[in-house]
């Protein structure tokens, strides 16, 4: 091999690796903005981060909606969801993170916590 050879060689794996880092991390950090709450498809999200919260942490809450919602274009995209849901004998509001790749059918519920009044 050549030096010019050697060197794209090296090059190409940096930038291998470079990629390999950013996936194995997660979403690279960009800006929120605000989506409509009311859409079927970040209904869904708000659905799949109560049921992916219930099954992680062996609680019962029930969804009820999600109030409001912000977008974040990443390696897919980032929720944050503002989701009311039910545990006996509350309804409270919830914070979750939902991390989509959709051309991979992949989720992944990254935050989900109590809103505290
Ligand atoms: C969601 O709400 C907005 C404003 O309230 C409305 O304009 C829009 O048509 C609604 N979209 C759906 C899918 O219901
Ligand atoms: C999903 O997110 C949780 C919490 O951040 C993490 O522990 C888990 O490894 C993630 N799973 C995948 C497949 O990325």
């Amino acid at each position: 091999m050549g030096a010019q050879h050697q060197l794209f060689f090296i090059c190409f794996s940096h930038l291998l690796a470079a990629f390999a880092i950013a996936s194995a991390t997660g979403p690279l950090v960009g800006g929120y903005k605000q989506v409509q709450p009311n859409e079927t498809h970040i209904q869904d999200l708000g659905k799949y981060a109560v049921s992916t919260y219930n099954k992680r942490s062996g609680v019962k809450l029930s969804f009820i909606s999600v109030v409001e919602a912000k977008e974040q274009v990443v390696a897919g995209a980032n929720y944050k969801l503002a989701i009311q849901a039910f545990e006996e004998p509350f309804v409270r509001v919830y914070k979750a993170i939902v991390w989509e790749k959709p051309w991979l059918k992949f989720m992944n519920l990254t935050s989900f916590e109590p809103v505290l009044a």
